[in-house]
């Protein structure tokens, strides 16, 4: 299967090249492709797509592991990062098992994470750690990350406890990285954080209300969108609110096919 495999990508690719090449010396500008064609430049894009999919679930922890330490080393070094002048010094990178099959992701650290050095550990990590612990999962069990991994600088330097939404340029910047993170874990299902998460991982500029209860793709996982948990901890009518986020953390837990008893289903009600 993967000699196959290997044999009818680099054929594709072969005929691509050649393909390609007759048009760079033509004087045609432009590629016109049959309707098969398309069709089977579609089939090499899956081949491809599978095959690296199969070498990713494959991967040891170890390994995943080390992918892991390579982004983030990417990400302390990465001069486009630093040039915005915009975010802290601090990086504040992930948290939890890069065996992990669900993956929580906020938007930016603020002042406890960066504290810490690690995301969502103050107030809304702790109403973050409460649900998963309601999942029956502990932190160690799921992978923790954010679309921008060092504070938000505060104009006027006196930044005390404030925090502020990271903007378009810093989530443009630091989108990469979080898209590598999910293709190095390999998780069945993401969990997007409130609205920054949502447009930042899939370019939605939508309600996180008229967003929920749909599954979305990413990297080949499906998203699940959510409130973040500062919302809930704001919410005038929490309770109603927690029982909608606890909604999609059942969607969740069907996703990956996990049990739910009688008392979980039952929370919020
Ligand atoms: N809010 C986030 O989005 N991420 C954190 O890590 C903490 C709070």
């Amino acid at each position: 299967m993967e000699t196959q495999n290997r044999s009818i990508i680099s054929a594709g690719l072969k005929s691509l090249s050649s393909h390609l090449h007759k048009i760079n010396r033509s004087e045609v500008n432009y590629i016109k492709l049959s309707e098969g064609s398309a069709g089977k430049l579609h089939g090499l894009k899956e081949s491809i797509k599978s095959r690296f999919k199969t070498e990713k679930i494959n991967a040891p922890a170890s390994t995943k592991s080390e992918f892991i330490e390579n982004i983030k080393s990417k990400v302390s070094q990465s001069k486009e990062i630093r040039n915005l002048g915009t975010l802290r010094e601090k990086l504040v990178f992930s948290s939890g098992s890069p065996e992990a099959k669900i993956m929580f992701i906020g938007e930016a650290p603020g002042q406890e994470e960066e504290l810490q050095g690690k995301p969502f550990v103050g107030p809304s990590g702790q109403l973050l750690t409460k649900i998963i612990n309601a999942m029956g999962l502990n932190r160690d069990d799921v992978y923790i990350s954010n679309i921008v991994k060092f504070r938000p600088k505060i104009e006027g330097g006196n930044q005390g406890a404030a925090n502020r939404k990271p903007n378009n340029d810093e989530m443009r910047i630091s989108l990469p990285f979080i898209l590598e993170e999910i293709e190095v874990i390999n998780p069945i299902v993401v969990v997007a954080l409130g609205g920054t998460a949502m447009q930042g991982l899939l370019n939605m500029n939508e309600t996180i209300s008229s967003a929920r209860g749909e599954l979305h793709e990413v990297q080949g996982a499906k998203v699940v969108v959510s409130y973040h948990p500062s919302f809930l901890l704001r919410s005038k009518t929490p309770n109603k609110d927690k029982r909608k986020v606890w909604e999609d953390m059942l969607l969740v837990m069907n996703l990956l096919g996990m049990q739910i008893t009688e008392k979980q289903k039952n929370y919020f009600k």
